[in-house]
């Protein structure tokens, strides 16, 4: 039997989201049945050298580095952004100008309006589009957000999410884009952006948000050796109070200060009949309690996120294996080329421009110290 038709993919940055997206492509076709066997044909990089070992690395078999060659090529058909925030905006409407499927990683833009400009440009070129909220796509979180949905905790009445890094505790640890706010590194665009993503997606819109932040390292050592520092123009972490459109409340941490916790993120959501929990450090679980239980069996039960009823299960190891982190960018590709190519992506720039519209909110609500509503930054009625 012959493989599906190629779908090829352009990559714009060889980092680490590009060999994560090189290893989706390589992997998706594994997992389930797709109308197209999707290729990393290209990719690009601002450094020759870095970006043809990433390339050979990767098992891509051409690269630039100039990213407007990889966009204009006839033999591309969907370009995939893993670069900064700052640049993501231009690269998505070029791309989307030339007619190609643009996928995006998060978060969409640097701002609001930058991705609002991203939106009209994939919109009116008539293109797919998707921004790579992947942690949507781990079982565990797919399951909660169905749960959710099918009334499993009832209406939800609190959501609460932390997501805590030590990626800056070292103060030695030199200066790159992601403390560079013009390159939208901040920890609400960084880690803010996937938990407000997962809050929308589960709990509904957001109206306002109350905001702080803090830079507790103000300077950071030039890369590539001793002598000179730059300053720092984000924040080490912040936190939030939410108000959600449906009345429910809820609370969000972002830390990249956080002393020997790795990558550990939490998403609870209290409902008026249950609570469900999802800690990432137990990444194929949920724990769930019901104010239908058994009342003899008071607390909260282990679900294991693995049974062939659930989200993805069957795409992956029986059940007792698990998936780590991989999964979710091979699930991305799935999910995305299932239907290609009448089936709409998803989540699209809309949800892009949605998620960054509160992270706005946020950065403003933290800089003025008053509740922020999202219709301020959208300018909606
Ligand atoms: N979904 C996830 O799990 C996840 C995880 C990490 C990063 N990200 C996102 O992916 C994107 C890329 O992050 P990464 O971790 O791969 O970054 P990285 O630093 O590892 O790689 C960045 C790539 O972009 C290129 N680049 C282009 N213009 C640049 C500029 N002005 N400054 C610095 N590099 C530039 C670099 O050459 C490199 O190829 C960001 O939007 C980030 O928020 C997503």
């Amino acid at each position: 039997m012959r493989p599906p038709p190629e779908l090829r993919v352009g990559i714009v940055g060889y980092g680490m989201m590009g060999r994560a997206h090189c290893y989706g492509y390589r992997i998706a076709p594994m997992l389930r049945a797709l109308p197209v066997t999707p290729v990393a044909a290209v990719m690009s990089g601002r450094s020759g050298p870095g970006v043809a070992a990433a390339a050979a690395a990767y098992g891509v078999p051409e690269h630039t580095t100039d990213w407007r060659a990889l966009v204009a090529r006839d033999d591309v058909d969907v370009v995939d952004i893993c670069t900064p925030p700052g640049t993501h905006s231009e690269i998505a409407q070029a791309a989307a100008a030339a007619g190609k499927a643009v996928l995006c990683e998060k978060p969409l833009a640097l701002n609001y309006p930058e991705a609002v400009a991203a939106l009209a440009a994939a919109e009116s070129a008539g293109v797919h589009h998707a921004v790579g909220f992947n942690y949507r796509r781990l079982p565990a979180v797919a399951l909660m957000r169905r749960m959710v949905a099918d009334g499993a905790v009832g209406e939800v009445r609190l959501w609460r999410a932390t997501w805590l890094s030590d990626e800056f505790t070292d103060p030695r640890t030199p200066y790159d884009w992601r403390f560079d706010r013009a390159m939208g590194g901040t920890t609400i665009a960084d880690l803010g952006s996937h938990l407000i993503d997962m809050a929308l997606w589960m709990a509904g819109g957001i109206s306002g948000v109350c905001a702080q932040s803090a830079t507790f390292i103000a300077e950071r050592p030039l890369p590539g050796g001793p002598g000179g520092t730059r300053a720092v123009t984000v924040d080490d972490a912040s936190g939030a109070l939410l108000r959600f459109e449906s009345g429910a409340l809820g609370t969000i941490e972002v830390a990249r200060a956080a002393v020997r916790r790795p990558c550990d993120f939490t998403v609870e959501v209290n409902g008026s009949r249950g609570t469900l929990v999802f800690d990432y450090a137990r990444l194929n679980e949920l724990r769930y309690g019901s104010a239908d239980d058994d009342p003899g069996l008071y607390g909260m039960r282990r679900i294991r996120a693995e049974h062939p009823s659930h989200p993805y299960a069957t795409s992956w190891w029986p059940i007792g294996q698990g998936v780590g982190y991989g999964a979710s960018f091979g699930n991305q590709v799935a999910d995305l080329l299932a239907g290609w190519p009448e089936a709409p992506w998803a989540p699209d720039f809309g949800q892009g421009a949605a998620v960054q519209a509160v992270c706005d909110a946020m950065e403003a609500s933290a800089a003025q110290g008053r509740w922020v509503t999202v219709s301020e930054v959208t300018g909606a009625a």
